[in-house]
């Protein structure tokens, strides 16, 4: 062989290892990095500059954190990579304690403007919130300090989050806002089911959101919808303790709108509702509309199907005044169970905007699990009624 061949295929096998690499998604190991996994010394500093690595590293980067329990401060991660971005977390990331005196701040680990993000690893998130659940006065104190979202993604666009658990947040677990296409599986969410504001997923102003294969408990909604937000899947999701899947408290301003939702093999266990609608008391104009529920198992659940227009639990509300919201197309269908209480559907829709083709197909609903025993209360929705209904379809007329 000549020496001109050899230093060709020599050249195509550089060139060929080159693009290789090029290709593969980098590994930043934060344990190469300055990472300290004595859950004492804050990683939030390792955090950004490895991210800022991974970021601009050509073809993308992986942040990792192996097994071990770090300490990190709130964090802000910051897209504009230039390539797929990922943080694989093995280990667990702790939250600070809040202290009475620690400042406002509406995050743990936010990620913003990121494109193409990967989350995973199969570790956990410790938002530490017992630490700061004693300073929730929200209820009471309108100007109340926040307690941060242990993970929010803003303006994030083609995400996942899969197999990553995160036990005890401040407020809400995992919000989601301005961000389009984010597949959330194989996730487990944990907090007390007293633990205020402990919200497992809020979803604000997004899109294309799939939540899919996971288990959630918590002291508030299991995932919670506000406006702005349509084309969710859900499926395979196991919520309680806590609130159910809330759609709502909408109609605070004009123009509120959420639809195209899809609930399907779900259950709910032990929880206050399985699925709800609320809109405020008097509200603003808004929709709700396309939303499928399907395939869902109530366990001992407090109210397993519910509609509520006269949302009003505080006196900035008037429960005498109408809501503006118009619910248009919800179908509930292959719902079966138990209810803690005998209203095992209500649908309280408003007098000013009823309700409109809201379809109940093949419900099995029983209060106590004495067959027969529930109720369904209805008013201003006329439903369409198919196969099974137990209890049967609006029974009852809820007095406004
Ligand atoms: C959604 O994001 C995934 C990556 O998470 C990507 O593969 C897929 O092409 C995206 N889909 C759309 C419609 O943008
Ligand atoms: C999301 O992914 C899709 C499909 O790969 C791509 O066309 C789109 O530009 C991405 N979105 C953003 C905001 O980069
Ligand atoms: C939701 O499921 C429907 C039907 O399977 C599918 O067409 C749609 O693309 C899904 N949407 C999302 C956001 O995954
Ligand atoms: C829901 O469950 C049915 C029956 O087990 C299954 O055929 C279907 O694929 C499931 N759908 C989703 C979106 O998980």
């Amino acid at each position: 062989m000549g020496s001109k061949f050899v230093q060709f295929v020599c050249l195509v096998f550089l060139l060929v290892s080159i693009v290789k690499v090029g290709a593969q998604q980098a590994v930043f190991d934060v344990m190469n990095h300055g990472g300290v996994t004595d859950g004492k010394t804050d990683n939030s500093k390792v955090f950004t500059d490895v991210w800022n690595q991974a970021c601009q590293n050509n073809g993308g980067g992986v942040v990792l954190f192996p097994t071990g329990t770090y300490f990190v401060e709130p964090v802000v991660l910051y897209g504009g990579c230039k390539g797929p971005i990922g943080v694989q977390i093995e280990g667990t990331l702790l939250a600070p304690e809040e202290l009475e005196s620690s400042v406002d701040i509406d995050h743990w680990i936010a990620f913003q403007y990121v494109d193409n993000l990967v989350i995973n690893g199969g570790g956990s998130l410790d938002g530490q919130g017992p630490s700061a659940w004693p300073f929730n006065d929200c209820l009471k104190n309108p100007q109340c300090k926040r307690l941060p979202t242990s993970l929010r993604l803003d303006f994030v666009t083609n995400a996942s989050i899969d197999r990553i658990t995160s036990i005890n947040s401040k407020n809400v677990h995992i919000n989601i806002f301005a961000s389009q296409n984010i597949t959330i599986s194989n996730i487990k969410i944990s907090a007390p089911g007293d633990s205020p504001n402990t919200d497992g997923i809020h979803l604000g102003s997004s899109h294309n959101i799939q939540i899919l294969d996971s288990v959630i408990a918590t002291g508030d909604d299991c995932i919670s919808f506000s406006t702005g937000t349509n084309n969710v899947n859900i499926s395979g999701v196991r919520c309680g303790p806590g609130h159910g899947i809330s759609i709502g408290s909408l109609g605070k301003v004009d123009g509120d709108d959420v639809s195209f939702v899809d609930i399907r093999n779900c259950s709910f266990v032990g929880t206050q509702n399985g699925v709800r609608v609320k809109t405020w008391a008097p509200s603003e104009a808004g929709t709700v509309s396309h939303l499928n529920v399907e395939n869902i198992e109530m366990d001992n659940v407090e109210n397993p199907i519910i509609i509520d227009q006269q949302y009003c639990p505080s006196r900035s509300c008037n429960a005498e005044e109408f809501s503006k919201v118009q619910i248009k197309d919800v179908k509930f269908k292959n719902i079966w169970g138990t209810s803690s209480t005998k209203y095992v559907v209500t649908l309280k829709c408003s007098q000013t905007s009823p309700c409109q083709e809201i379809e109940l197909t093949d419900i099995n609903l029983n209060y106590n699990g004495l067959e027969g025993s529930g109720v369904s209360a209805c008013s201003n929705v006329e439903v369409e009624a198919y196969g099974q209904q137990t209890p049967p379809a609006c029974t009852e007329k809820i007095m406004m």
